[in-house]
């Protein structure tokens, strides 16, 4: 087996989507299961290749006889680690690929005081990551349609559309929430999410991605505009979508008080794993940018 770093090219970016595919699917579906909604696969191939773009040090794929068998996307920004992506084969699973490659792209890292993660339920990821010094926050999900009629009056705090001339707010906004900026990720994220809101008052600032039924990142200065916020993108949902927020940890309460305003349903879900820093709050992450 041999493990390299990621090359820009369209080979290696379909190699870590079949990769992943296969590694998240639901056993019951059997086979590499149903492939993703054409939008849905045009966005993880150019979340790949802005990965190795922008972090190539921190992108790694393991082969087998010429055969994809496992990948690691980790980025860095402004002292902080983030991992994004990691998958190995089923076939492949538990053989010590996935400690290789988080090893290689954990030297990325090196140098950042602080660490992030999305983790997956799968036992064998909890484990890595707490070897690898994580603290594991359990995460909640919520799921189901936006009941309308649990939509509260807006009040005072003007929410409207963003775009690229707000980026200095969103990187001031991450600054203070996650202790660094998002920077280039902005960019992708202006570029294939239907939506940014910008909440920007005398008393606070914040800013939210969605899109379709999913809130993909929220990150505010209080949790009176991350509550208006999160309301505001619950209310642009197109109607009957399934919404998914992913990834709260205990912290997020205001959140959840929202999503159960709205008839939303709780589960657990995987961890929130921090090293060198507490959960952000009030903060949504992004499990692909964090
Ligand atoms: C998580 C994942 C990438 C790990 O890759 P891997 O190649 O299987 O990892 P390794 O073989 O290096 O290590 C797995 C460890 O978990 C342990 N493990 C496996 N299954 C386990 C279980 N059910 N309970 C406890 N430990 C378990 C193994 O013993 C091994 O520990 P050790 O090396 O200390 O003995 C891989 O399992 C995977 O792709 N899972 C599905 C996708 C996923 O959840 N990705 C993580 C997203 S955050």
């Amino acid at each position: 087996m041999i493990i390299r770093q990621l090359q820009d090219t369209p080979a290696d970016a379909a190699a870590v989507e079949s990769v992943s595919r296969a590694a998240f699917r639901d056993p019951a579906d059997g086979g590499d299961g149903p492939p993703p909604a054409p939008a849905q696969l045009v966005r993880e191939l150019a979340r790949t290749v802005h990965a190795i773009q922008h972090d190539q040090p921190g992108c790694w794929i393991a082969e087998q006889d010429g055969e994809a068998v496992g990948v690691a996307l980790s980025m860095r920004r402004e002292g902080l680690w983030l991992l994004s992506l990691f998958a190995v084969l089923p076939s492949a699973q538990n053989q010590g690929v996935g400690r290789l490659l988080l090893e290689q792209a954990g030297t990325y890292g090196r140098g950042c005081l602080r660490g992030m993660l999305c983790a997956s339920p799968s036992p064998a990821a909890a484990r890595r990551y707490r070897r690898a010094g994580f603290t594991l926050h359990p995460t909640i999900r919520l799921t189901g349609t936006v009941d309308r009629a649990g939509l509260i009056d807006p009040g005072d705090i003007p929410v409207h559309p963003g775009n690229p001339t707000h980026r200095h707010l969103l990187d001031s906004v991450d600054r203070r929430v996650r202790g660094s900026a998002h920077g280039v990720d902005h960019d992708f994220m202006l570029a294939h999410y239907d939506e940014l809101l910008i909440a920007d008052t005398l008393a606070g600032s914040g800013y939210c991605y969605r899109t379709g039924g999913a809130v993909k990142l929220l990150a505010a200065t209080s949790k009176r505009i991350a509550t208006r916020l999160l309301r505001e993108a619950l209310a642009r949902t197109p109607d009957g979508a399934e919404v998914v927020i992913d990834c709260l940890t205990a912290e997020q309460e205001w959140a959840v008080d929202v999503g159960l305003e709205v008839g939303l349903s709780l589960s657990t879900e995987g961890y929130l794993a921090v090293r060198g820093m507490r959960p952000p709050a009030p903060y949504i992450p992004n499990p692909a940018f964090l």
